[in-house]
C-alpha cells in the first residue's frame, strides 16, 4: 500500500473484540488493516468464529462504497491468505456514536444520519438478485447472532421459546435486501464533520431489513433503562431514528417496520440473557429489561411509537 522503504509506524485500535484492528501510518498518511480472529475476545471465553467473514465484510465494504460513497471507509486491499483487508482511515478525531451516548451526549442529528443510512443501504440493495446470490449465506449470521443471541436466550428461557422462535422464523424468511448484520452505535463512527462512517460488516447478508432496524433500536432502549437521566431523549433518538428510516428506505420499509417491536424485544433479553450481553447495565437495570422484554415477546405491540412507550413506561414502573 504504501511502497517500499517507507518507515511505517504502527498501532492497535481499541474496541476491537472479534479482529486484530491497526492502524499503519506513513508520514500524515493512514490505513487501517483488520484481521478477523478465530477467537473472539469476549469475557466468558472461548467463542470460536468462522474467519471466513474477513472476506464477507471486504466485500460488503466495496458493495456499500458504491451503494453509500462516502459513509464506509474505502476498502483498499484484500488479503485472504491472512484473512484480513486494508481500508481507509477514518479522519482524525473521529469517535463512535456509542462512546458519545455513554457519555451522556445524546445529538438527535446522529440519529438522524443513522436512519437515513440505513435507509438508503436497504433501499438501494433491494432487488439486486446479484446481492442476493453473493450474501445469500446465512451461516454466519446464524453462527454469531441467531445462535449466541436468540437459540441461547431462548434455552434460558423455555417459557418464550415459542414467541422467539417466531422472531428466529422472520429471520430466516427468504429475505429482501443487503442486510448489515451489526448496525450499532459502536460500530458507526462520527467524523469531526458530523458525518457517519459505518464500520464491522461481517455478518452482512442478504435478509430481513428489520434485524439492522431493531439492532440499532435495541441499543437506544437499553441505554435509556440503563441511564435514567438520559431516558427521553434516548427515546426520542430512536423515535427519529426510525422516522428517517422510514423516509428513506422506499416502498418496503413501513412493512418491516411492523416487524421491529418483535425483534428488539428478543434482542433485549438477548443483551442480558444471551451470550454477548451489554456491559453496562446495573443488577436492577437487567431484572426492568427482562420484565419488558418479556412483555413485548408475549405481547408484541402494535408498532415502534408503542414499543417506545412500553420501554419508557416499564423502566419507570
Ligand atoms: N477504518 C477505520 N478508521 C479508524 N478507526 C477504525 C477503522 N476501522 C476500525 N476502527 C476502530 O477499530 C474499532 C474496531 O473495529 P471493528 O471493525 O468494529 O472491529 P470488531 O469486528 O472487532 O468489532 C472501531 O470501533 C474503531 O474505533
Ligand atoms: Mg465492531
Amino acid at each position: 500500500v504504501f511502497g517500499r522503504g517507507s518507515e511505517i509506524i504502527v498501532r492497535e485500535l481499541a474496541g476491537g473484540v472479534s479482529s486484530a484492528v491497526f492502524e499503519a501510518r506513513v508520514g500524515p498518511n493512514s490505513v487501517v488493516v483488520k484481521q478477523a480472529l478465530a477467537q473472539l475476545r469476549v469475557p466468558g471465553g472461548d467463542w470460536t468464529a468462522d474467519v471466513r467473514r474477513s472476506a464477507v465484510e471486504a466485500r460488503c465494504a466495496a458493495v456499500l462504497n458504491e451503494l453509500v460513497p462516502g459513509a464506509v471507509p474505502r476498502p483498499i486491499l484484500i488479503d485472504r491468505s491472512r484473512n484480513a483487508f486494508v481500508m481507509e482511515c477514518a479522519p482524525a478525531g473521529s469517535v463512535t456514536w456509542k462512546s458519545e451516548l455513554m457519555a451522556g451526549v445524546v445529538v438527535p442529528d446522529r440519529a438522524t444520519a443513522a436512519g437515513q443510512l440505513l435507509g438508503q443501504i436497504h433501499q438501494r440493495s433491494r432487488g439486486r438478485s446479484e446481492l442476493r446470490r453473493e450474501f445469500g449465506d446465512r451461516s454466519l449470521f446464524e453462527q454469531l447472532r441467531v445462535d449466541p443471541y436468540l437459540r441461547t436466550t431462548a434455552a434460558r428461557h423455555p417459557d418464550l421459546r415459542a414467541p422467539l422462535g417466531a422472531v428466529i422464523e422472520l429471520l430466516e424468511a427468504p429475505g429482501e435486501c443487503l442486510v448489515h448484520g451489526d448496525y450499532s452505535p459502536k460500530n458507526i463512527l462520527v467524523m469531526p464533520d458530523g458525518g457517519l462512517l459505518l464500520l464491522d460488516h461481517e455478518v452482512a447478508h442478504w435478509g430481513e431489513p428489520a434485524f439492522d432496524t431493531a439492532f440499532c433500536l435495541t441499543h437506544l432502549c437499553l441505554k435509556s433503562v440503563a441511564f435514567p437521566e438520559y431516558e427521553q431523549a434516548l427515546l426520542d433518538a430512536g423515535d427519529v431514528f426510525v422516522s428517517t428510516y422510514r423516509d428513506h428506505g422506499g416502498p418496503g420499509a413501513t412493512t418491516s417496520l411492523e416487524r421491529v417491536p418483535r425483534i428488539v424485544g428478543a434482542l433485549m433479553l438477548a443483551r442480558v440473557d444471551g451470550r454477548s450481553p451489554v456491559e453496562y447495565l446495573s443488577q436492577a437495570a437487567k431484572g426492568t429489561v427482562r420484565q419488558i422484554a418479556r412483555a413485548v415477546l408475549l405481547d408484541p405491540p402494535r408498532d415502534v411509537d408503542r414499543l417506545l412507550d412500553r420501554v419508557r413506561d416499564g423502566a419507570r414502573r
